[in-house]
């Protein structure tokens, strides 16, 4: 395991502010800087000072209320009047560097600068050396191979050239794949390759789009490979697909092992705010902060989640919520593929009275509305809940139960035929029971208990529950309910619940 400690270098309010449909004036980027600052960056690139008069006022704002411990960077192109904009945009940062970069690939260096390899490596080191004699002991250079992941057939000009670049007075060598077209592997290749040919007092940096979706793998790995600098966004917000994903890498460094300097439980709250600032959507399966990051749907994924809920490792899950700030919401999605688990979970969250047995029995009638119309939400569960535990239909009808002083009429239908039975005393369960099974039903009462309702969250005005278990033919215990504002009435639904529960089992 290394113990290096990764240099987060966020590209947020530079890379990713110039990928934005309207991008950020200098009060949203001091709002975000702050963020940033909170979260722990040890770098911050503040703008393309040549970009723009915003640009340029942004890096200048920045930098005069940039900390001493933070590193304030501006990009400008192998060229002086951009690396003079950037110089006196950051002058009053503490900690300040210039960023300059240009392309070397082949491709690049023919079709785009139309420049000879010679024309670029001259270029490229005459900028890299008129930064440093701009900033002197007061700051850094780094320097950025442009379309870096696109140098497999030239990486020995390349690495020729940087060293030259490092003499010239760049201390951080930045290694993009500007953009993601390949393996990972082929891009951690040729970080080796400059990070074993450079000396060791140069950092090393990495830059990976998201073209492929990989660039938090290439990130991770190049980290592993001897980069240092690892240049991330936070929400992955960038050109295209975005550039690499700040929180990820984090978060994966973290569960690597590796020491990570950011205040990780920042990164819930502060995603949210940027997904905002930016008009860009966090999407509903974007990993750590996606609505659906913490959603279970199937049976197996919401058993194994429900039993490991309190635990630090998640059956289902690569962190515990709470890293990243995020709240303990392991949200369980009933579809057709859930099962018994998430109705208990479900019908328990919502603070109504379930047994693991009745959210068995109960599932299938919820798997098959699931079928026929998706994910239920927790409204269409407590309705089959309702349903089919306290009205369970079946072959048995309670028509009419009727209280005349010391006795209780009661009228039902077993199928076509009729029943009216009378119940004398003050042990109605008893009586009704008796009553039963004299009428020729086989009825074995195992236990029987009152529970005090809450009437708001029932509704109807029932405050009273019987819950009973009853010994089925079949040799199963069979739990029912029955709810009704009077005790009496409540014990009468709960058997004939329990009736038709039994009834239904014959199939
Ligand atoms: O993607 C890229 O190559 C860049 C450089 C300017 C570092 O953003
Ligand atoms: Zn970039």
């Amino acid at each position: 395991m290394t113990t290096r400690q990764p240099f987060f270098y966020d590209i947020t309010l530079r890379d990713g502010n110039q990928s934005l449909k309207k991008p950020w004036n200098t009060f949203e980027k001091e709002i975000i800087f702050k963020h940033l600052l909170e979260l722990n960056v040890q770098g911050i690139e503040a703008g393309f000072a040549a970009a723009s008069e915003m640009d340029f006022e942004a890096c200048s704002r920045l930098s005069d209320i940039a900390p001493d411990n933070v590193v304030i960077s501006a990009l400008a192109r192998c060229v002086e009047n951009d690396i003079n904009k950037a110089v006196k945009a950051i002058e009053s940062a503490p900690k300040k560097r210039i960023h300059t970069f240009i392309a070397m690939s082949p491709f690049n260096m023919e079709y785009v600068l139309g420049k000879s390899p010679e024309e670029v490596r001259k270029q490229a080191i005459e900028a890299v050396s008129y930064a440093k004699s701009k900033l002197g002991n007061k700051g850094e250079v780094q320097f950025s191979v442009e379309h870096f992941g696109d140098c497999h057939e030239n990486i020995d000009f390349v690495i020729d050239t940087l060293q030259e670049i490092v003499k010239a007075g760049a201390s951080i060598i930045n290694l993009p794949n500007t953009v993601e077209r390949t393996r990972p592997k082929k891009f951690i290749n040729l970080v080796e390759k400059v990070y074993n040919a450079l000396p060791k007092n140069i950092i090393i940096s990495v830059h990976n789009h998201n073209d492929l979706g990989m660039a938090t793998a290439v990130t991770v790995e190049s980290y592993f490979a001897g980069a240092v600098q690892l240049e991330c966004a936070l929400n992955g917000l960038g050109e295209r697909a975005g550039n690499t994903n700040m929180y990820e890498v984090a978060v994966a460094l973290h569960n690597s092992g590796v020491e990570v300097p950011l205040n990780l439980s920042k990164i819930y709250e502060l995603a949210l705010t940027i997904s905002d600032m930016s008009g860009v959507k966090i999407y509903e399966k974007a990993p750590l902060i996606g609505p659906d990051a913490l959603a279970h749907r199937s049976g197996i994924h919401q058993d194994g989640a429900i039993k490991t809920k309190d635990m630090q490792k998640g059956a289902y899950r690569p962190i515990h919520p709470s890293l990243i700030g995020r709240k303990d919401d392991e949200k369980l999605g009933f579809t057709s593929q859930s099962g018994k688990t998430a109705v208990y979970e479900i019908i328990t969250e919502a603070g109504y009275p379930i047994t693991l047995q009745e959210a068995q029995r109960i599932s299938p009638f919820a798997k098959e509305t699931a079928e026929k119309i998706g994910e239920l939400s927790t409204k269409n569960i407590i309705d089959i809940y309702f349903k089919h535990v306290f009205n369970v239909e079946g072959a048995f009808k309670l028509c009419n139960m009727e209280k005349i002083e010391n006795s209780i009429n009661l009228h039902f239908m077993y199928h076509e035929k009729e029943f009216d039975i009378k119940l004398q005393g003050n042990g109605p369960v008893d009586a009704c029971i008796k009553a039963i099974q004299k009428a020729g039903f086989n009825l074995e009462l195992l236990h029987y208990e009152q529970q005090a309702l809450n009437e708001e969250l029932m509704g109807s005005g029932a405050t009273a529950m019987s819950i009973m278990h009853f010994k089925a033919p079949t040799g199963q215990t069979v739990i029912s309910r029955g709810m009704d504002e009077s005790t009496i009435k409540a014990n009468i639904k709960a058997i004939f619940n329990g009736l038709n529960i039994i009834e239904n089992l014959k199939g």
